[in-house]
């Protein structure tokens, strides 16, 4: 496989992930409490708007259609992301959860658009790299923001008291047998560890 089938590959999983946050964003934006992260949610979905544009863009540019792989890994992030919204958590407590999940969202975004720059930037495809690094600088300023607005927000958690545990839910109780069985599967490496 060529690489400009590789950046293809790469470039529709981010059309995929802009598509997915498109739909996600909102969610965010409404669930949060804080204003400010709830207007920085609203103003990222219009930039996340922006995006899936340029990214069209590219793939005209590349004679090539937009579609024709779906992220899983965004799907998956975005997932984590309900999973924080469906918390019981209060006030500045669950907007913690929503900063962590958003966070990783960015961050998911920074390290797709960085693979298809690097790639775009050896093939010699300019105009797709100067549209790629506008995505990335929306994605790099977004987690910055975030990074910002959080640090009142965690402040506030920090004083709220702690919740009383409540009993697991099916899915809770599903993720922890999952992530014994991840601990359990890597034992036998980490054993093998040099110390
Ligand atoms: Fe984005
Ligand atoms: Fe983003």
């Amino acid at each position: 496989m060529a690489l400009k089938d590789v950046l293809l590959d790469e470039l529709r999983d981010m059309y995929s992930a802009e598509n997915q946050l498109v739909k996600a964003l909102p969610k965010l934006a409404k669930g949060a409490k804080n204003p400010t992260l709830k207007q920085l949610f609203t103003a990222h979905l219009e930039e996340t708007k922006g995006q899936v544009e340029r990214l069209k863009q590219v793939f005209a540019e590349l004679e090539e259609k937009p579609t024709g792989q779906h992220c899983n890994g965004m799907e998956g992030v975005i997932e984590e992301g309900k999973e924080a919204l469906e918390k019981d958590e209060t006030g500045a407590s669950f907007d913690s959860g929503l900063i962590g999940a958003a966070l990783r969202t960015e961050h998911y975004e920074i390290a797709g658009y960085q693979a298809c720059i690097a790639m775009a930037k050896t093939l010699g495809l300019s105009t797709a790299v100067s549209l790629l690094t506008e995505n990335m600088n929306e994605e790099l300023a977004a987690a910055n923001k975030i990074t910002a607005a959080a640090q009142p927000i965690l402040k506030e958690s920090a004083q709220q008291p702690e919740e009383p545990k409540k009993p697991k839910s099916a899915k809770e109780k599903y993720s922890a047998q999952k992530s014994k069985e991840d601990e359990k599967k890597a034992a036998p490496d980490l054993k093998k560890r040099a110390s």
